[in-house]
């Protein structure tokens, strides 16, 4: 059990790491005392910028995890270095929030996994779209049974531009064009992590997935993973898909990156409708119920894509302090990681895969 407040340290302090401290710098239960980035002087400017003082500031993650204080690390580095930067803070016992994808590959996974339960050392895989306020909602909607039994998932990730969208440094979208260091395409694999997880939220994991990916330039050096469509097969006869396209000249209403994300569930009784993700086009509701002929508009449910981030980690705040297990474990993020990567063997094939097969083992 840890002790208030828990002394939390960062490794990456890049474009998604803005979101990950709102919580801690607003939560009474934790303090950052340590910052780390490859890039000092993007640490040192961080550390002004979130108007931090008495932090230590780091460029070797190792010698930041060698500080005894450190309860919880907050690991925001490319795909690549997850496995690796995160052993090493297994072997020194820090509790682990590790962004997604876990890993690169199944047998990372597993070894990730492993260590974790053999050092007894606690595991969250940070997934921030099932905290998503309409999310949660839905989530609820379902379970009450306002839906009946879901039937199908659709989900749609549409980038565009935005005029209000941050600005993305040069160097985050150089390594998410080097396979090597992503694992996988910007929408399909790196984006497409989230989707994978809403699928597996609220249908559970896929049993067979089929996928067609292909291409298209955004910018003279970024290629899309787009057009996609991915098709999922759940238990007990239920469908869903994954379609990805993007759309140069739609303008997304957003303070992040440019995209809408929509969600669409049948279920036997009703549909719920997930209007909002990353950004939204113009004031839909963000969550819309029909049922028994009338439409139900939720419009009081928080839908800035910051709460996404605030409530996970809010979240393993709460279950570090109180003993709870977090979603994702790291068994969780590598069914969500099978299914992704189950998408891209699909595409490679031209044939639907099991999540059986022994290449996601
Ligand atoms: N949950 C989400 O919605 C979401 C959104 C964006 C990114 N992410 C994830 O967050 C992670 C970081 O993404 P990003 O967009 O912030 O990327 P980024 O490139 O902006 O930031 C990565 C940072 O890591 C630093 N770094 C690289 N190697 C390092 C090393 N060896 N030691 C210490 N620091 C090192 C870089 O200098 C950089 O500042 C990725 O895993 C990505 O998938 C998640």
């Amino acid at each position: 059990m840890y002790k208030e407040p828990l002394k939390v340290g960062i490794i990456g302090t890049g474009r998604i790491s803005d979101l990950h401290i709102i919580e801690y710098i607003n939560n009474p239960s934790t303090d950052i005392i340590a910052v780390c980035d490859s890039n000092i002087k993007r640490a040192n400017q961080k550390i002004i910028d979130w108007n931090l003082s008495n932090i230590n500031v780091f460029e070797d993650y190792k010698d930041m995890l060698k500080m005894d204080e450190i309860d919880l690390v907050e690991i925001l580095v490319p795909h690549h270095l997850h496995l690796n930067v995160a052993l090493e803070a297994i072997l020194r016992k820090k509790a682990i929030s590790l962004q997604k994808p876990m890993c690169l590959n199944t047998t990372e996974a597993s070894m990730l996994i492993s260590e974790a339960n053999n050092a007894n050392v606690s595991l969250k895989i940070f997934e921030n779209f099932i905290f998503y306020p309409p999310v949660i909602k839905a989530k609820k909607l379902i379970d009450d049974g306002e839906i009946g039994r879901p039937l199908s998932i659709r989900i749609k990730s549409n980038p565009g531009f935005s005029s209000t969208a941050w600005d993305v440094p040069q160097d985050a979208s150089d390594w998410r064009q080097r396979t090597v260091e992503t694992g996988g395409g910007p929408l399909v694999f790196d984006d497409g992590h989230h989707k994978f997880a809403l699928a597996w939220y609220f249908m559970g994991q896929a049993e067979e997935i089929h996928a067609w990916i292909s291409h298209t330039k955004a910018s003279e050096n970024f290629l899309f993973d787009a057009p996609a469509i991915i098709s999922f097969k759940f238990s007990e006869n239920r469908i869903g898909n994954l379609e990805i396209v993007y759309s140069p000249n739609l303008e997304i209403m957003t303070k992040h990156y440019a995209q809408d994300d929509r969600v669409e569930i049948t279920g036997t009784d009703g549909v719920l409708w997930i209007n909002h993700g990353h950004g939204s086009l113009g004031t839909t509701p963000s969550l819309v119920l029909y049922k028994n002929g009338t439409y139900i508009n939720y419009n009081n449910v928080p839908s800035g894509w910051e709460n996404s981030f605030i409530n996970s980690t809010k979240h393993y705040i709460d279950c570090l302090l109180t003993g709870k297990t977090p979603m994702l474990t790291g068994e969780q993020g590598k069914e969500i990681l099978q299914m992704s990567l189950a998408a891209e063997i699909s595409s490679n094939e031209g044939r639907s895969i099991k999540i059986t097969d022994d290449r996601l083992s």
